[in-house]
């Protein structure tokens, strides 16, 4: 096959693709180790398939959040050459997102050929809430393709050079993960098979008030964990030691609170907590009721109870969106919420979802089978976004030119 679904014929061509590469990395520049390649992974079968179509595949992606600068910090070379690795193939490497090397680089790929731009946010015009500024790199980006496919699904909720200008400057076509992540999505919000139960966690609350508001309308139960749950928790009146609490945000949850009680929808909040005496200090990690947070302490997870509730909520469910770590599971004291809930995923008979972000890598490093999984999306931001019933710059390009 020479054709790329949306694109047609492809052999030959310079086709620019938008992967997300966002990966977790770890150690100094120069020697860094990724950590979770699940991102890159995830990109490979529509870069594959380009290849494969005989296109000179370009992919420009971002890392981090770089000041619009060149950093060696957030240097895309080691997620290149794992790129390579996981293709079984060679992948160029350009030193600039759209300078000399690019272009050289661009130039130099033969038909099938692959090759990793430099971290596209090392360019001020990638990020710029200035359309002209933003419009100008997008030219740039766009005289080194003939075509483009947008497959970072992870990035569609940003309005970016590298993933909304270049499509009204490109003949274009969404990448089999964008559609299929979108697919996934809509299941979750049109009609989605009953019951449908949301686990939210990870840190703050106020990143997830879109979502549990638009939630409270469609779910049938919100299960709460992760550093989010101390705001519940404050709302109803319980201290919460020094755990994590956003205390602007202890009005918006006791709304949320009165709105469930009032409606058909339950939040299900936990009712143990396992607290430390300190963030590093596993050794007196403990569990105590969630009404009764010693004010020393501070909790990092949820406890065995919560765990095995939030089990049984989910055991029933037809349809199941999770994102957010229930506690802080890098740390093996503090992972057995999370591993609960991952575990309780597995047997969903359903759609089952990860949301993307930190509970993809949860279930990874807990050492899950990500095939046990319905669908583990690649979006943390941009699946939040979808699923508040926002419009997503990224998709709606591709639709409307
Ligand atoms: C992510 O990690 O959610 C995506 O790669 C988007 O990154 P951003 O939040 O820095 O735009």
């Amino acid at each position: 096959m020479a054709e790329y679904p949306g694109l047609g014929e492809v052999s030959g061509k310079r086709v620019l693709v938008r992967s997300d590469l966002n990966v977790p990395l770890e150690g100094d520049a120069g020697a860094k180790v990724i950590t979770d390649d699940g991102r890159i992974r995830a990109s490979v079968p529509t870069i594959r398939a380009l290849a494969e179509a005989g296109a000179r595949v370009v992919v420009t992606a971002h890392l981090g959040r770089p000041k619009g600068a060149p950093d060696a910090e957030f240097s895309l070379e080691p997620v290149a050459a794992r790129l390579g690795e996981l293709l079984g193939a060679p992948v160029a490497f350009a030193g600039d997102t759209v300078g000399t090397s690019a272009t050289e680089t661009v130039a130099g790929l033969e038909d099938g050929a692959v090759a990793v731009l430099e971290n596209v946010r090392f360019n001020p015009g990638e990020t710029s809430k200035d359309d002209a500024e933003r419009g100008e790199f997008a030219d740039r980006l766009a005289a080194l393709a003939d075509a483009f496919v947008s497959d970072g699904f992870g990035v569609v909720h940003r309005k970016q050079a590298s993933v909304y200008d270049v499509a009204q400057r490109l003949p274009h076509a969404m990448g089999g993960l964008v559609a299929a992540e979108v697919d996934v999505l809509r299941r979750l919000t049109v009609d989605p098979e009953r019951p449908y139960v949301v686990v939210l966690g990870g840190s703050k609350v106020s990143d997830k008030l879109g979502v549990i508001d638009n939630l409270l309308e469609k779910a049938d139960k919100l299960l709460i964990g992760g550093g989010m749950v101390f705001t519940f928790l404050a709302a109803q009146g319980h201290g919460v030691g020094s755990s994590l609490l956003e205390e602007d945000q202890i009005p918006t949850c006791r709304d949320y609170l009165a709105r469930a009680a009032a409606s058909s929808v339950e939040i299900v909040l936990p009712s143990d907590i396992v607290v430390a005496d300190s963030f590093g200090d596993e050794a007196s990690a403990r569990v105590v009721a969630a009404d009764a947070i010693p004010e020393t302490t501070l909790g990092l997870d949820i406890g065995p109870a919560s765990g095995a509730t939030f089990a049984a909520a989910l055991s029933d469910a037809r349809t199941v969106f999770w994102n957010g770590p229930m506690g802080v599971f890098e740390v093996a004291a503090f992972a057995e919420g999370t591993r609960a809930v991952a575990e309780a995923l597995t047997h969903v008979e359903g759609l089952s979802v990860v949301g993307g972000g930190d509970s993809a890598a949860a279930v990874r490093t807990l050492g899950f089978d990500e095939a046990a999984f319905g669908h583990i999306s690649t979006g943390g931001g941009a699946s939040l976004e979808y699923l508040e019933g926002r419009e997503l710059p990224g998709i709606t390009v591709l639709e409307a030119n």
